[in-house]
C-alpha cells in the first residue's frame, strides 16, 4: 500500500514507475468523474448540450481558465493542442518572400516543422538561432538569441517551457526587448499551465498557448490559444465553418471564427473548472514545491552517472518539474523500449538534433524510489555496455 497522499488520485498503473507527465500528464478521478458526466450529460439530448447548455459551461469554463492565467476570456479561444493555435497562427501571418520568423535550436519538433512547411511555401526563412547549453543567465540567453534578428525578422517564436531539454526560459525578458525592436513575440507555453505561474496580461506576448491537458491535468484535447487584441482581426479559422461570417454573430468575430468551427466533442474544454478545483482542494502548489526540490535533489546524480552535466544552473528561473539530462546513445528507440519493457519505467527518451536526452518528469503522485528505481536501471544498463556509452 503506498504512502503518498495523492496516488490514489489517479488511475496510473502501479506496476510502472511513472516519470512522463510531461508528455501527456494524467487525469485526477475527480476530473475524470466530471467529464465523464459531461459526456453522460451530452448524450441526453446531444442538440441543446451542443447548442445550448454545453455552450454556457463553455462561457464558464473559459472564464475560470482566463482567470488562472490572468487574462480576458475574449482574448483565448480552445483548441484541442498546442499545435493547433502554432497552425492556426502560422498560416495568418501574411508572411512575404525574405521575411524571417526568429526562433531557438531548442523548440518541439512539431512546431519546427509546421514553420518549416509555412515559411518554404512561402520562400521565408524559419531561423534557428543556436543557443548554448548549459544556460548561464537570462542575459546570455538573449544575446544569444537576439543575434538572430535583421530587418527581416517579422515574429520570435519561443518556448515558455522547452520539450525534450526541459528548460524554463527566460521569455519575459525576451519579450522586453523585442517590444523595444517592435517584434512581435509567440510564447509556446505548452508545459506552463498548472507548472509555473502564468500571467498572460503583464507578460505581454502578443499570441500564447497552452495545454491544459498536461500540468493543469484536465482531459486530453484542451488547450488555448491567445491573440492580443489588436492583432485578432487578422488570426483566421484553420478551420472555416459557421463562425465565418456568422448567421447570428457574437460580440467577437475572433471568438466566432474560433469556436463555431463545426462538430466536435468539446466536453474536455468543461472540465477546466474541475481541473482548477482539484489543484485547490489538493494543494497542489505544495505538491509542486516538493516535486521540484525532488527534480533538482537528483539532478546532478543523473548528470554524473550519464557523463553529463546539467543543462541549466538548478534554479526556479530554470528548472521546474522536469530534467533533462544528455544521454549517449546510438539507439534511444530500444533505450526507451528496454525502461518501458524491462524495468517498467516510463520514461522518454528522446532525438534533439544530433543530440538524445532523457527527461524525468516529477508530480504530487511521485517519490524518491521512482528516481531510485530509473538510477538503478541506468546503472545495470550502463554495466552491460552495449545501449548507452558512457
Ligand atoms: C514545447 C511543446 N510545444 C508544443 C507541443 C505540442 O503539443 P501537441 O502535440 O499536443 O500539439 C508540445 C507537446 O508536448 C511541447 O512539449
Amino acid at each position: 500500500m503506498s504512502v503518498n497522499p495523492y496516488k490514489h488520485h489517479f488511475y496510473l498503473d502501479d506496476n510502472i514507475t511513472f516519470l512522463n507527465f510531461g508528455s501527456f500528464g494524467a487525469i485526477p478521478k475527480p476530473v475524470m468523474e466530471v467529464y465523464h458526466a459531461f459526456q453522460m450529460e451530452q448524450e441526453c439530448n446531444p442538440v441543446q448540450f451542443i447548442t445550448n447548455h454545453g455552450q454556457q459551461y463553455l462561457k464558464t469554463s473559459k472564464k475560470a481558465l482566463a482567470d488562472y492565467i490572468h487574462c480576458d476570456p475574449m482574448d483565448i479561444v480552445m483548441v484541442t493542442n498546442p499545435s493547433y493555435a502554432v497552425n492556426t497562427i502560422a498560416k495568418s501571418l501574411k508572411l512575404q518572400a525574405g521575411d524571417e520568423i526568429l526562433t531557438t535550436n531548442l523548440e518541439y519538433g512539431a512546431c519546427d516543422k509546421t514553420w518549416q512547411f509555412v515559411c518554404q511555401n512561402i520562400g521565408a526563412t524559419y531561423r534557428r538561432q543556436t543557443i548554448s547549453l548549459p544556460l548561464v543567465d537570462a542575459e546570455s540567453f538573449v544575446a544569444e538569441l537576439f543575434a538572430g534578428v535583421n530587418a527581416k525578422t517579422k515574429l520570435i517564436f519561443i518556448s515558455h517551457i522547452t520539450s525534450t531539454t526541459a528548460l524554463i526560459l527566460p521569455v519575459e525578458k525576451v519579450i522586453e526587448k523585442a517590444k523595444s525592436l517592435q517584434i512581435d513575440v509567440f510564447v509556446d507555453g505548452a508545459h506552463v499551465p498548472g507548472h509555473i505561474p502564468l500571467d498572460i496580461t503583464k507578460l505581454g506576448a502578443t499570441y500564447y498557448t497552452g495545454a491544459c491537458h498536461k500540468w493543469m491535468m484536465a482531459p486530453k484535447g484542451s488547450s488555448f490559444m491567445y491573440v492580443e487584441k489588436s492583432r485578432q482581426s487578422q488570426i483566421f479559422p484553420l478551420i472555416v465553418s459557421w463562425g465565418y461570417k456568422a448567421m447570428f454573430p457574437s460580440e467577437s468575430v475572433f471568438l466566432d471564427w474560433h469556436t463555431m468551427n463545426g462538430t466536435r466533442d468539446f466536453t474536455a474544454f468543461l472540465c477546466i473548472p474541475a481541473a482548477l478545483d482539484f489543484m485547490k482542494n489538493y494543494s497542489w502548489d505544495q505538491a509542486g514545491l516538493l516535486s521540484r526540490e525532488m527534480v533538482r535533489n537528483n539532478a546532478q546524480n543523473f548528470a554524473s552517472i550519464l557523463n553529463s552535466s546539467c543543462l541549466a544552473p538548478l534554479t526556479d528561473e530554470f528548472v521546474g518539474q522536469m530534467l533533462s539530462v544528455e544521454i549517449k546513445t546510438q539507439q534511444p528507440e530500444l533505450l526507451y523500449k528496454t525502461l518501458i519493457e524491462k524495468y517498467r519505467i516510463e520514461i522518454p527518451v528522446m532525438r534533439h538534433d544530433d543530440k538524445v536526452y532523457i527527461r524525468y518528469s516529477i508530480n504530487g503522485f511521485n517519490e524518491q524510489k521512482d528516481l531510485d528505481t530509473l538510477f538503478d536501471a541506468l546503472k545495470d544498463i550502463i554495466s552491460k555496455g552495449t545501449l548507452i556509452e558512457i
